[in-house]
């Protein structure tokens, strides 16, 4: 079990790309193996739960070729028709692969068995079961109340109208990709908008997602036509090193060819809120050459990508504390970690409220976070449903665990460059689950500051909400 130590830094001065998105790379392998002929995915994210992810379709023999550094894949198209698995299906640590599976896997006319981790083997499925199980499938969850290992028995599905009681992006997605297997239209209204890759995709490989408000909805019995994929940087990524700029008065830090969803970009607004300056552009690449010490820019093609990518400047200040609750939660989910470590930093209270699904994640995170906060000497105050943290208090490094959750870990690497004495962070192999090379951007970034080359950022607009004004 490897451990990190981490020390105080210096303010940031940097410019990185993040590994590709998470989300996104699994359902960029899910819908091209369900396509019609080989698709191309660039910018893949080879991280445990995504290898996962082509695994199991290969499992469900799925012909999928990877690159060397596994960042490049064609997917040989399916027809919607996979094979039925000769042993159990592995989904490891990931909540993803198994939920979204289990859409899939609805509509085949087979039997699999899904496994998971120990953690995963702790995480709930009824959520999923119950809307596929409307659908006509037979799911048996052979855990106690609901969990882990699945065993599907798939065939003909009809479709239904689900009213989801969780913003959960999985749960859609799931529903959704049953419905490609449906005869019909199957519609989910979710209480409040969560992460819309699914959609996208579809749409981009030509099946018509169609939305209003906070309803979606699929016609099943479609083909789905290949197309190639470009996966941009995952802003979950990021979001650990924009906290530690944003943080830090002196920091510069700017983050290339990173995903710019509106669905995902919470954390900026509540970045803005908290005092941080950040200036953004969704229509730009940046892409160094060889013979060029500095990084080129150059426009791209909204109709070559479903998903807006682009360049995040932030320049780091003195935050303060704010309220982090309502219709953002399901948008910063996975960011809410680092956002308490950044409220832990902020002169005053923050509040995050709404956030009963952490405690449903990889671990319980709000309770995760309050042990740790609390080690490193920060006043803090777990709710049912959230957390109210007291910042400005000077950081104390300790030793903290991750609880087996990557964004613990990195959260509270992050808080330990803040901190006085040494940080250490034990149980870190988790992180490969969604960033391998995390270390190595943190080690660049405590010991190698390097100005940011990009030009165009100086033409960048601000984000809106006065950003930087407080
Ligand atoms: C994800 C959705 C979120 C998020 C998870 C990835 C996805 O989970 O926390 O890391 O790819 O759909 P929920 O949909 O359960 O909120």
């Amino acid at each position: 079990m490897s451990e990190w130590k981490i020390r105080r830094a210096p303010a940031m001065q940097s410019e990185i790309e993040v590994p590709g998105d998470k989300s996104i790379s699994h359902r960029s392998v899910i819908l091209a193996a369900l396509s019609n002929g080989p698709c191309a995915i660039r910018g893949f994210l080879p991280s445990e739960d995504c290898l996962n992810t082509v695994g199991a379709m290969r499992t469900l023999g799925v012909e999928i070729e990877l690159s060397p550094d596994q960042t490049s894949l064609v997917v040989h198209g399916r027809k919607r028709h996979l094979t039925a698995p000769t042993r159990d299906i592995d989904c490891g640590n990931s909540g993803t692969t198994m939920r979204l599976l289990a859409g899939v896997l609805a509509g085949q006319p087979f039997r699999s068995r899904l496994v998971g981790d120990a953690s995963l083997s702790k995480r709930p499925m009824k959520r999923v079961i119950e809307p596929l199980t409307q659908m006509g499938a037979k799911i048996t969850a052979e855990g106690p109340d609901g969990r882990p290992p699945l065993v599907i028995e798939g065939g003909p599905l009809q479709p239904i109208h689900y009213y989801s009681p969780v913003a959960s992006a999985q749960v859609k997605s799931a529903v959704l990709l049953a419905g490609l297997f449906a005869k019909g239209k199957t519609s989910v209204t979710e209480p409040t908008q969560s992460r819309d890759h699914t959609e996208r995709m579809l749409e981009h490989f030509q099946v018509n997602a169609k939305k209003t408000d906070l309803t979606v909805s699929v016609y099943g019995d479609l083909t789905l036509e290949s197309r190639d994929f470009i996966v941009p940087g995952d802003i979950s990524s990021a979001a650990f090193w924009l906290v530690a700029a944003a943080a830090q008065p002196r920091s510069r830090l700017l983050v290339a060819n990173v995903g710019l969803n509106r669905t995902r970009t919470g954390i900026l607004d509540v970045l803005v809120r908290m005092g941080a300056h950040i200036r953004e552009r969704s229509d730009v690449r940046t892409r160094p050459t060889e013979d060029e010490a500095g990084a080129q820019t150059r426009e791209i093609s909204k109709s070559e990508e479903p998903e807006p990518m682009g360049i995040i400047d932030i320049t780091g200040s003195k935050l303060h504390g704010c309220r982090i609750e309502g219709s953002i939660i399901p948008n910063v989910i996975d960011e809410l970690p680092i956002l308490a470590v950044a409220g832990a930093l902020a002169q005053g209270r923050t509040i995050i409220a709404d956030a009963r699904e952490l405690r449903v994640k990889e671990t319980d995170r709000l309770a995760a976070i309050a042990t740790n906060l609390r080690l490193m000497g920060v006043q803090v105050a777990e709710t049912e449903d959230g957390l109210d943290i007291t910042g400005g208090a000077p950081l104390r490094g300790a030793a903290v665990r991750s609880y087996g959750d990557h964004r613990i870990a990195m959260a509270f690497a992050i808080a330990g460059l803040f901190a006085e004495g040494e940080t250490t962070i034990e149980d870190t192999d988790c992180v490969n689950t969604s960033y391998p090379g995390f270390y190595k951007v943190l080690e660049q970034v405590m010991h190698e500051p390097r100005q940011p080359q990009i030009p165009v950022i100086s033409q960048l607009p601000r984000m809106p909400d006065g950003s930087g004004d407080h």
